[in-house]
């Protein structure tokens, strides 16, 4: 997730790219650079300063050429390589002729390096980007203009991409291109413009067209020529745009949650982007343990705070499932100050989206000073958890500005299943085909979230039905358990009603007591086993009064004759089923919080990343 902006023909090109660079801080903002063309020279400024990235920039171009008009700026969420200023793009090739932006993943960029190292380059960064830089310079050798050599570099790329190129020979034009991530253009008097997202143009132009996959985009001062692959000119799709700068940063959704919630197909995707071969073999090249370590592990402890916890007991189902090693979940706080049992073949797994909420992070040190090998799942690079794990897995969701969590929570169970998958295939605890068919499943969650976010209509009225409810009791088994906890906190901390999750197994433990006319139950009914007992635990809170919500999959007609009223996801299969399960649980919170007028994002009392006890 990060956001690019490019313009030629603009006297005022450098305000240009800082001021559409600050309206895209919210798509990442660990550092931000730009590079301009000057006098036969590219002229390039790369930052890292965390969120004050691109007021640091503004200061350290103070000097830059004022008569550049044709220039290029990023501002980065990193996916691949620290946020250092190395890594901060522009990158250039070898004779700093080019410089080159980009969004989005490359999944084969270590083959590419291979080859471009072969053949002379020499590459600096520990990005997936500059690969590109580079390919793009050995395809001019051969080829007559820049156009053509990104066209040729495109054909050897797998991944996402949308890109912005600059070259000395051709000082006026920028070459763009689209493979999945988001890319726009306009044009306004002299000056066009391309960006990936809106908001950084708006102050120039509501007039754009919108970039589809597999086009190339030649932007000269006043003039736009987009066509495909083969070199064939296309009519892009216009597009006017109403929104306020702050609409468009939340894509036109009322809020960042909503948001949030929406990009979930795209964060399963850009997840799984490049960590399964062709092959079917899984890569997570960060994790820095050795075959061999993994091998040994007799144990695994997992530690993580509030949803990650959540994501923790759906790592511990799969682990032990494919892995069979035992897994113990604890959270954070209580973890760091027990008395563990820790040894050098205990693989212990933080889990934080932020990678800084300070008991995690505790916790980890006092398992790694117990001698444990300790991974952190974490959706910021280089976080503190990061920087101090032996390796990392990386979800790539993108900042997360809402302070109820939604799309890391998926992005971790994703990548922890993925984990799971790696740890049993070197295990030899399952087939291959076995293997083949969960990562299969794992990809096929894309869609099965998609449907599900179509769905949000048919939550909404539920959630108005509801709307004079007070307490709420979430029932789930086995996988529905975790997604009953995860559904019962995003109720409670944005709506501030009670809310609580059980296994449905303790209900005659204690909680049947409190159920009475009034009380809603939600029941998390989808595949599996536990499937029967949990329709069985619904029967007898419908005896003692309560209204039931069943969450049921797409035909189950025993669970829709229960149930007061139904969330419908599709039929997966039941391994996978809580990252599609939690989302009508999100859209069912959010609703009823916008019902009663409370603001979704900043819930009261909440700070987004924990960091004091
Ligand atoms: O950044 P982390 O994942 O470590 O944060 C952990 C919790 O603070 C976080 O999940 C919190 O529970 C969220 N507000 C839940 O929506």
């Amino acid at each position: 997730m990060c956001g690019i902006i490019g313009v030629t023909g603009a006297a005022d090109a450098l305000d240009i790219l800082l001021d559409g660079l600050e309206r895209l801080e919210y798509r990442g903002y660990d550092s931000a650079g730009i590079a301009l063309i000057d006098n036969q020279e590219i002229y390039r400024v790369r930052v890292a300063d965390g969120t004050h990235s691109v007021a640091t920039l503004r200061s350290s171009t103070a000097n830059a050429p004022s008569v550049a008009s044709t220039g290029i700026g990023h501002t980065r969420w990193a996916t691949h390589g620290k946020p250092n200023e190395g890594n901060a793009h522009p990158h250039v090739d070898c004779a700093g002729h080019l410089a080159l932006i980009h969004n989005g993943i490359i999944e084969n960029y270590q083959e590419l390096a291979t080859t471009l190292v072969g053949q002379g380059h020499t590459i600096i960064s520990a990005t997936d980007t500059e690969v590109l830089a580079h390919l793009i310079e050995e395809c001019l050798k051969s080829a007559a203009t820049l156009p053509e050599a990104v066209r040729a570099a495109l054909t050897m790329v797998r991944g996402a991409f949308a890109i912005g190129v600059i070259e000395l020979s051709d000082p006026e034009l920028i070459v763009a291109a689209r493979k999945i991530s988001p890319l726009i253009v306009g044009i306004s008097g002299d000056a066009s413009f391309l960006a990936s997202d809106i908001p950084a143009l708006l102050e120039r132009t509501r007039d754009l067209m919108v970039i589809e996959d597999d086009q190339i985009v030649e932007l000269r001062p006043g003039s736009i020529v987009v066509s495909d692959l083969d070199g064939k000119v296309v009519t892009p799709k216009p597009l006017h745009v109403m929104w306020d700068v702050e609409a468009a940063q939340k894509d036109g959704f009322d809020d960042f949650m909503t948001k949030e919630i929406n990009e979930q197909p795209r964060v399963i995707a850009d997840t799984l982007r490049g960590r399964i071969t062709d092959q079917g073999a899984i890569i997570l090249d960060q994790l820095n343990l050795s075959d061999d370590v993994l091998r040994s592990i007799t144990n695994v402890t997992i530690v993580a705070c509030g949803s990650s916890y959540h994501s923790g007991l759906v790592a511990k189902l799969a682990i032990e499932r494919a892995a069979r090693v035992a897994v113990e979940v604890d959270i954070a706080s209580e973890y760091r100050y027990r008395d563990p049992v820790v040894s050098a073949t205990t693989l212990v797994i933080g889990i934080s989206q932020s990678g800084e909420t300070i008991d995690t992070l505790q916790a980890l040190r006092k398992a790694k000073a117990l001698g444990g090998h300790v991974v952190v799942v974490s959706n910021v690079v280089d976080s503190s958890m990061a920087r101090e794990a032996d390796g990392v897995l990386y979800t790539r969701a993108g900042p997360e500005i809402s302070v109820a969590s939604t799309k890391a929570v998926v992005a971790q169970m994703v990548v922890l299943e993925l984990f799971a998958l790696h740890f049993a295939t070197l295990r030899g605890t399952m087939t291959p085909d076995n293997v083949a068919q969960e990562i299969s499943d794992l990809v096929g969650l894309e869609d099965a979230v998609a449907t599900t976010l179509a769905r949000d209509p048919a939550v909404a009225a539920v959630a108005k039905e509801l709307i004079d409810a007070r307490d709420f009791f979430f029932l789930g088994r086995h996988a529905g358990f975790p997604t009953a906890l995860e559904g019962a906190l995003k109720l409670k901390e944005i709506s501030y009603l009670h809310a609580e999750g059980y296994a449905g197994g303790e209900l005659k433990h204690g909680p049947l007591a409190v159920i009475e006319p009034g009380c809603i139950v939600v029941a998390i009914a989808t595949g599996g086993e536990m499937r029967e007992k949990i329709l069985s635990n619904v029967s007898e809170v419908k005896a003692r009064g309560a209204t039931v919500v069943m969450l049921a999959e797409d035909g189950d007609s025993n669970a829709a004759s229960l149930a007061d009223y139904l969330l419908l996801v599709p039929a997966t299969s039941p391994i996978v089923s809580p990252i599609k399960d939690i989302v009508p649980l999100q859209q069912l919170a959010y609703h009823l919080a916008v019902a009663r007028g409370l603001d979704v994002d900043r819930p009261r009392n909440l700070a987004k990343t924990v960091t004091v006890e």
